[in-house]
């Protein structure tokens, strides 16, 4: 899950910084707030607790953990947002002060950096700051607004803290996620299925899920509505994220059958069940007796394969390919094969990527022959280049985005 370490300072715009800090909470980022001593005066610490679930920390040398807090704090960080982002804060920021938790946080993180400054307008355009921010600016932290407008000391100018919303597309750009997949609903297939001998007995797989959860987490941080169906993991579901537990070849087929006419997008990432049992014993296989056993197995139904004959009109269907070896020339036949829009492959015996790592190593390949082979990466990386790739083909699409029902209604529940 995306960490994101939010600073809230001591302006009269820290009550919006609330409403930035819902908007990620639902999105599923982690987020835990650090609010300097000013900031507690206007906001109460409990609201950014209860609105997080996540303690607030506030002083230096009050941990709420073990660790050296602004060192774990910068550390965890994924983005450091400060907002709103005083006068005083960007300018201990552009010459180093480090006096508190946030500002020791700020010098001590190598994550990206965003600030939302907000102040009166005359401290706003006052060469002092002027001249922090541009210093800020060219060390590569990221600024959005000021706007123009009215000030809560009555004056007008510029100086005022953008919108929640705002700050939250921004943190989206800068991560890298935009709203790609606003308005859509897709369903994500994670995990591998079991199939059961007997009661106590089944035949299964060694996928952990990592793959699919990451491909549902990052829909959603990019603003999709995301069912996720899983077969069994240890795996946390991630929040915001409709999730829907199956067993069996069978179950998962018969749970994404019933979702995915709504979906535009499907990624079949679930490690399904080729073949299961042809008999399911009602009472455990018993070994008394028995020199030996031998198991007929059928084949289960081809979920994607099936998908594919009954998809509607631009739905994408991405499959993946878990291979042992002569990766490109199986997956350039299975992708002409199983009629799948994309197709991910991944050579599974490669050392540190593939089953139950966090990393993988794959090559996209496009149904119109493109194919683009990528460096082993975190899989929450590899899952935002499969989004990337399902939107640029939405997007080229003859009948593409435009004409797709969009479901606006459900993108703003989602807000
Ligand atoms: N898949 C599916 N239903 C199945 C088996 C697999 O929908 N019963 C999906 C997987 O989720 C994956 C894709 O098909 O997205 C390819 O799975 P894979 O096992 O690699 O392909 P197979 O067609 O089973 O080919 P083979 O086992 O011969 O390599």
């Amino acid at each position: 899950m995306a960490c994101i370490v939010f600073g809230v300072t001591g302006g009269i715009a820290a009550y919006k910084a609330v409403e930035a800090v819902r908007l990620l909470v639902q999105r599923g980022f982690e987020v835990r707030v650090v609010m300097t001593e000013h900031a507690t005066r206007l906001v109460g610490p409990d609201t950014f607790r209860a609105v997080t679930g996540n303690p607030v920390s506030t002083r230096l040398f009050e941990t709420t953990g073990p660790a050296i807090e602004h060192i774990s704090l910068a550390r965890a960080a994924d983005l450091v947002v400060v907002a709103p982002a005083t006068a005083n804060l960007l300018a201990k920021m552009a010459h180093g002060l480090a006096d508190d938790l946030l500002s020791t946080t700020l010098l001590a993180t190598r994550a990206p950096v965003l600030v939302a400054p907000a102040m009166n307008p005359d401290m706003f355009n006052h060469p002092a700051t002027q001249e922090n921010l541009s210093i800020l600016r060219r060390r590569g932290v990221h600024v959005v607004g000021p706007a123009k407008g009215a000030m809560a000391c009555g004056e007008e100018g510029e100086g005022r803290m953008v919108e929640p919303q705002e700050i939250v597309d921004k943190i989206l750009e800068v991560l890298g996620l935009g709203q790609k997949l606003i308005g859509h609903r897709v369903l994500v297939t994670a995990g591998g299925t079991r199939e059961p001998l007997d009661p106590v007995r089944f035949l299964g797989n060694r996928s952990s899920g990592k793959m699919g959860y990451a491909l549902a987490e990052t829909a959603r941080w990019m603003g999709a509505k995301v069912i996720l169906v899983s077969g069994p993991t240890a795996l946390e579901p991630p929040p915001g994220v409709e999730v829907v537990r199956v067993e069996t070849a069978e179950d998962m087929r018969r749970e994404v059958l019933s979702r995915y006419g709504d979906c535009s997008v499907l990624v079949m990432a679930a490690a399904v069940a080729d073949f299961t049992p042809a008999v399911r014993s009602e009472d455990k296989i018993r070994r008394a007796g028995k020199e030996g056993l031998t198991l007929e197995l059928v084949p289960t139904p081809d979920i994607l394969g099936e998908l594919c004959e009954a998809r509607r009109p631009g739905q994408i269907l991405v499959g993946f390919a878990a291979e042992t070896g002569d990766l490109l020339s199986r997956a350039r036949e299975k992708i002409r094969k199983k009629g799948v829009d994309i197709l991910v492959a991944n050579d599974v015996t490669r050392p540190g990527s593939g089953f139950d790592s966090d990393y993988n190593q794959a090559v996209i390949l496009f149904r119109d022959g493109r194919e683009t082979e990528l460096d082993l990466m975190p899989k929450r990386d590899l899952a935002v280049r499969i989004w990337e790739a399902v939107v640029e083909m939405m997007r080229s699409e003859p009948n593409g985005e435009g004409n797709w029902q969009r479901r606006n209604d459900q993108a703003q529940t989602t807000e």
